[in-house]
C-alpha cells in the first residue's frame, strides 16, 4: 500500500506535467518561472511535501523521502530544459530581427583634415630659403603706420601709399602709439627683425597681409612670404641667384626675368616673372599669351630703410623681395577665383 505522501507526488507530477506544458507554448518566461516557484520554491508544493516527509512514520520516511528527491529533480531538471529552449528560442528571434549583413558597405570613416593649399605653398617656400640659411620671422597683423610705411620709405601723405590700398585700426590710444592699421605687407616684420638684430640679418616672413581689394584675383585677405639678406657686400647678383634658384627648385627648370620696377623700399627695384607653369612660355590663356608669369617683387633694400632700422647704410647692403602666396596656389592648383580659396568649402578643398 502506499503512503499518502507518494499518492500526493504522483499528483503532483501529474500537475507538474500538464502545467509545464501549458507554460511552455507561452511566449514568455513568466510561466515557467511561477511554476518553478509554486513547485520548487521556499513554499513550493514539492518542498512543503518533502519536508512533510518529517511526520511520517519512521519506517516510510527514508523511502518517501528519496523518492520525492528523485521526483524533484527530474521535474526541475525538465523544467529547466524547458526554459533553455525558450532561452535558445528568444535568441534566435533576437539575431533574425537583428540580421547584420556583412556585405553592406562599412562606415564611412571620420574625414582626416589636411593641410590648406595655401599653407601646402608656404611650407614648401618656407623650407626652400631655410635651406638657403634664412630664418623664419613673425610678426603682428595689426601694426603700426611707422613700421609698414614710415620706416620703408614712404614719406606721410606720399602717393605711393595708394599701391597699398589699407584698412586701419581705430585704437582707443592712438596718441601713444600712432596710427594703427592691418600690415599691407609683411615687411614691417623686416624692419622689426632689423631693429632687433641689426645687420648681418637672413630672414623670411611668411603670413597674412590684407589690404582693401576684392576681385577674382584680390582678396582683403591673402598671404606673403617676405625675405630679406643685409650683409656687408650682399648685391644684386646675390638677389639673382638667390631667387632664380628658388624658383628653380619650386617651380622647375624655366625662364625667369626681372624687370625694373618701383617699390618705396627698394633701389633698384624689379618684378619678377617666370616662364608661364601651363604652357611652359609659349603664351595661354593663364599668362594671357606673353608667355611669362609675375610672381614677385624684389630689390636692393633702399639705404634710407637700412638707416631707419638701425643699420650703417654704408658698411651693409642687402635685398629683399617679397612673394604672393595665393596666386601661386591659384596658378598650381589651377583655381580661377581666389575666394574659392577662403570659403572652406571642403567639398572644393577636397578635389584639389
Ligand atoms: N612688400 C612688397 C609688396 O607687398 C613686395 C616687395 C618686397 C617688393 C620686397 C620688393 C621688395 O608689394
Amino acid at each position: 500500500m502506499k503512503s499518502a505522501a507518494l499518492t500526493e507526488l504522483d499528483t503532483l507530477k501529474a500537475e507538474f506535467a500538464i502545467s509545464l506544458t501549458a507554460a511552455e507554448a507561452a511566449s514568455d518566461d513568466a510561466e515557467l518561472q511561477r511554476l518553478r516557484s509554486s513547485f520548487f520554491g521556499p513554499k513550493g508544493k514539492v518542498t512543503l511535501l518533502l519536508r512533510s516527509v518529517g511526520q511520517l512514520p519512521a519506517e516510510e520516511r527514508p523511502v518517501a523521502g528519496k523518492v520525492i528527491n528523485q521526483v524533484r529533480q527530474e521535474l526541475e531538471g525538465q523544467l529547466v530544459l524547458v526554459l533553455s529552449r525558450h532561452e535558445e528560442l528568444a535568441r534566435k528571434a533576437a539575431l533574425s530581427s537583428h540580421r547584420l549583413d556583412t556585405t553592406l558597405p562599412g562606415r564611412q570613416p571620420v574625414p582626416m583634415g589636411a593641410v590648406h593649399p595655401v599653407h601646402r605653398v608656404v611650407a614648401r617656400m618656407t623650407e626652400l630659403f631655410v635651406r638657403m640659411g634664412f630664418e623664419v620671422a613673425t610678426g603682428p597683423e595689426v601694426e603700426l603706420d611707422e613700421l609698414n610705411f614710415g620706416a620703408l620709405n614712404f614719406p606721410d601723405d606720399h602717393p605711393a601709399r595708394d599701391m597699398q590700398d589699407t584698412f586701419f585700426v581705430r585704437a582707443p590710444d592712438e596718441r601713444s602709439f600712432g596710427r594703427l592699421l592691418l600690415r599691407t605687407h609683411t615687411s614691417p616684420v623686416q624692419v622689426r627683425q632689423m631693429r632687433a638684430e641689426g645687420a648681418p640679418i637672413r630672414i623670411i616672413a611668411p603670413g597674412r597681409v590684407y589690404r582693401c581689394d576684392s576681385d577674382a584675383s584680390h582678396s582683403p585677405m591673402f598671404h606673403q612670404i617676405e625675405g630679406l639678406w643685409v650683409e656687408e657686400g650682399v648685391s644684386f647678383a646675390h638677389l639673382k641667384g638667390v631667387l632664380t634658384s628658388f624658383i628653380h627648385s619650386f617651380f622647375g627648370e624655366r625662364g625667369v626675368r626681372f624687370r625694373p620696377s618701383f617699390f618705396p623700399f627698394v633701389e633698384p627695384g624689379a618684378e619678377v616673372d617666370i616662364g608661364c607653369v601651363f604652357c611652359g612660355g609659349k603664351g595661354c590663356r593663364v599668362c594671357k599669351h606673353t608667355g611669362w608669369m609675375e610672381i614677385l617683387g624684389a630689390g636692393m633694400v633702399h639705404p634710407n630703410v637700412l638707416e631707419a632700422c638701425g643699420i650703417d647704410a654704408e658698411k651693409n647692403t642687402g635685398f629683399a623681395f617679397g612673394v604672393g602666396v595665393d596666386r601661386i596656389a591659384m596658378q598650381l592648383y589651377g583655381i580661377d577665383d581666389l575666394k574659392h580659396l577662403f570659403t572652406s568649402d571642403v567639398r572644393f578643398l577636397e578635389s584639389l
